[in-house]
């Protein structure tokens, strides 16, 4: 598979990094998108480093031009695009009458609806793909509070729920096309986003991005005629996180 290409949002750190690796080590060259630059470039050389091609493109992925350049920018480079990963995304509790409108709008705007957008940005080229290989792939990093709920943390929960309906609806319209969708639904994962809650679970007791980004492998793997909608990543004794 070496003249594949992917596209990996919030490729940074945690999770994003992490599959950016897998994707690498299965013959994937690879664009990655996440907001802070020099982080970002840091995260390329360290990719780079191991032997993976990759482009870097900086830029907050809820603004609309961001998402078309990444696109425009990965279809100049590479010409095609095998694997797209929505994975950038944050958090951020309050309680229903503490909500914050603009806390709010950014849940809504990069969680969801960048997702969207993203989509919309690549589908032509994940329909190419489709018809060369019958298994372009997009996945998309949702969350098990998406199946749950989570008191304090219900917009971030609104929003991967959000994440996983419109998983399941491109997986009906898309998937006859060759192109597969997939979302992923874990709990702790220990990430620089799981810091705040270090004090109540251990990073230890949390996944590991490898656990969550090994997942992308397997999806790799499977046939052309087998889908996989969702998965949920849940730790031993606590279903809900
Ligand atoms: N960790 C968990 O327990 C857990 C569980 C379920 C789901 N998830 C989901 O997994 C995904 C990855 O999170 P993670 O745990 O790996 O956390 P992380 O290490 O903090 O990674 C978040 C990534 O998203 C990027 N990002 C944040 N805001 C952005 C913006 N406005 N525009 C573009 N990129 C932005 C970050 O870049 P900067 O650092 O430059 O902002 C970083 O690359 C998220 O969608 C998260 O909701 C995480």
């Amino acid at each position: 598979m070496t003249d594949r290409a992917a596209i990996i949002t919030g490729a940074s750190s945690g999770i994003g990094l992490e599959i950016a690796r897998v994707l690498g080590q299965e013959g994937h060259r690879l664009t990655i998108a996440a907001r802070r630059p020099d982080k970002l470039e840091a995260a390329a050389e360290q990719l780079r480093a191991e032997g993976f091609e990759v482009l870097a493109v900086a830029g907050a992925l809820q603004d609309e031009d961001a998402v078309a350049r990444v696109v425009s920018e990965h279809r100049e480079r590479y010409g095609r695009l095998d694997v797209l990963v929505n994975n950038a995304g944050v958090g951020s509790g309050a309680a229903v009458a503490d909500i914050d409108t603009k806390r709010l709008d950014l849940q809504l705007g990069l969680n969801l609806r960048s997702t969207i957008l993203f989509y919309r940005e690549a589908v032509g080229l994940l329909r190419e793909a489709g018809r060369q290989h019958r298994s372009a792939l997009v996945v998309n990093t949702a969350s098990i509070t998406a199946k749950l709920g989570k008191p304090g943390l219900s917009v971030y929960a609104a929003t991967k729920a959000g994440i996983v309906n419109w998983t399941a609806s491109m997986h009906q319209e898309l998937s006859a096309e060759g192109i597969k969708s997939t979302a992923l639904c874990p709990g702790y994962v220990d990430t620089p986003m799981t810091d705040h809650a270090k004090g109540r679970v251990a990073a230890e007791a949390m996944m590991t991005p490898s656990d969550i980004a090994e997942s992308v492998r397997f999806l790799l793997r499977v046939s052309p005629a087998c889908c996989v909608p969702e998965i949920p990543f849940v730790r031993p004794g606590d279903p809900t996180a």
